[in-house]
């Protein structure tokens, strides 16, 4: 198993380029399946979880070729509609190609997602959403088996904004003749990108002033030409290095208004932002980073995939800083990882009370989820001596180039494998 050697003590300087967002890239991949015309997806990041959702189209039929970050997607064999459970067992997101195989061949059998390291995460949004589209949800030997002779348009209201659920739920909707109405829904961005891809494709959506989704659905969906949006949590992420090795990092290519309360938060801490239409420079002017108290949130909330980062950079503080994680039970797993590091954190519940120290001691620790591997390499940056990062496998399912735009910043860090080298 690869990890991360970090040499730490350095400030990072210069400019790093963000490339597309995982998260709004899967669902667009997903969303392939809902024609048979060739869709061609550009800034698609070189990712574990992309090469996962390749595997899962070709094995239900499709032809895939991934250029230097262009994905065409072309109809292959007649498809499949049902998913191997080692393809969906390697990522929970794998759920998201129910919606598509349902809307277009009536059935679907997926394995269950299961649990997952930073949580239960059940899927029971998005199945509740399929029966008030009139499918019958059948669970059987650890497969959700979705069926049904036609779906129906639905008044749908989610009972929680679930990012995967609106996703899914709309995919499937596109093909539903009628008007669907979907209420409580997502605002992400990767929501807002899918529904430009799927309008590329010929579907109807529109967003009331209520943020309610309106999808009059088609009989057929075309072809596609899409751009993936820039990846939020990448660019939070390498701006949370630039703080807290105090350095001087711009982060070129990204859409700064997707991380405003990440910004503002930063602004509190005392740093010195500074921000054009599609970068963010953090300079290195905060002498003392104050303490910020933060709850993760539904989008436009503060990012929970961006808490872990932020919990690095809150353990530096000069003061005490407390940290709600709201949207995931058990999303706290690098805490006791940043404890050995010489952080002083505690958890109550849901809270993570952070009382600020001087900086981290060097370390061997193991990353347990791909934001909290990020976050364990940012302490690792700051600590005087040589880091170890282990298990960074986590790390690469949503990290594009990591050690390389860490190394062009001016960080030493070195991806071995003990058993190769
Ligand atoms: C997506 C992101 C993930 C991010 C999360 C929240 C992808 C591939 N992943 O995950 O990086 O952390 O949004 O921004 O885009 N829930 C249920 N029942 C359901 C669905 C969700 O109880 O049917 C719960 C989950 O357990 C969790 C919360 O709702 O506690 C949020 O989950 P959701 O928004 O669905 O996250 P994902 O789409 O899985």
């Amino acid at each position: 198993m690869d990890k991360f050697i970090i040499h730490g003590g350095r400030k990072l300087k210069g400019t790093v380029e963000i490339g597309g967002s995982k998260n709004a890239a899967l669902p667009i991949l997903m969303a392939t399946l809902l024609t048979d015309e060739p869709c061609i997806i550009n800034r698609v990041p070189d990712l574990r979880d992309i090469r996962t959702t390749i595997k899962i189209l070709q094995e239900l039929g499709k032809k895939v070729e991934y250029d230097a970050g262009t994905l065409t997607v072309k109809a292959g064999r007649k498809l499949k509609t049902e998913v191997p459970y080692d393809l969906v067992k390697q990522m929970r997101a794998s759920f998201w190609v129910a919606g598509p195989l349902l809307a277009r061949f009536k059935k679907a059998v997926i394995p269950l997602p299961g649990g997952c390291a930073i949580g239960v995460r059940p899927v029971d949004i998005h199945l509740k959403g399929f029966e008030k589209m009139g499918a019958k949800v059948l669970v059987q030997n650890g497969n959700v088996i979705l069926k049904t002779r036609k779906l129906n348009p639905a008044k749908i209201i989610l009972s929680f904004p679930s990012v995967g659920a609106t996703q899914n739920l709309m995919m499937c909707a596109c093909l539903v003749k009628g008007r669907t109405v979907l209420e409580n829904v997502a605002r992400e961005p990767e929501v807002s990108d899918l529904i430009k891809a799927l309008k590329s494709m010929g579907a109807e959506i529109t967003q009331d002033a209520k943020g309610r989704i309106i999808i009059e659905g088609k009989s057929e969906l075309g072809g596609m030409e899409h751009t993936v949006a820039a990846d939020r949590i990448q660019t939070g992420t390498y701006i949370i290095a630039g703080a807290v090795t105090r350095g001087d990092v711009t982060v070129k290519d990204c859409i700064p208004e997707d991380n405003e309360i990440l910004l503002d938060y930063l602004k509190e801490a005392g740093f010195d932002l500074q921000v054009g239409e599609d970068w963010i420079r953090i300079k290195p002017k905060c002498k003392k980073i104050k303490p910020v108290n933060i709850k993760t949130a539904p989008f436009p909330g503060f990012a929970t995939d961006l808490q872990a980062p932020f919990m690095t950079l809150m353990c530096l503080c000069g003061g005490q800083s407390e940290i709600s994680e709201d949207i995931f039970e058990n999303r706290f797993m690098h805490a006791p990882e940043l404890v050995r590091m010489g952080a002083n954190i505690t958890i109550e519940r849901n809270t993570a009370k952070i009382t600020g120290v001087k900086n981290f001691s060097p370390a061997v620790v193991m990353s347990s989820d791909l934001r909290g591997g990020a976050a364990l390499v940012l302490a690792g940056l700051c600590a005087k001596g040589v880091s170890e990062v282990e298990r960074i496998y986590h790390i690469d399912r949503g990290y594009e180039h990591f050690e390389d735009n860490l190394t062009k910043l001016g960080a030493k860090i070195k991806r071995v494998n003990p058993v190769t080298q």
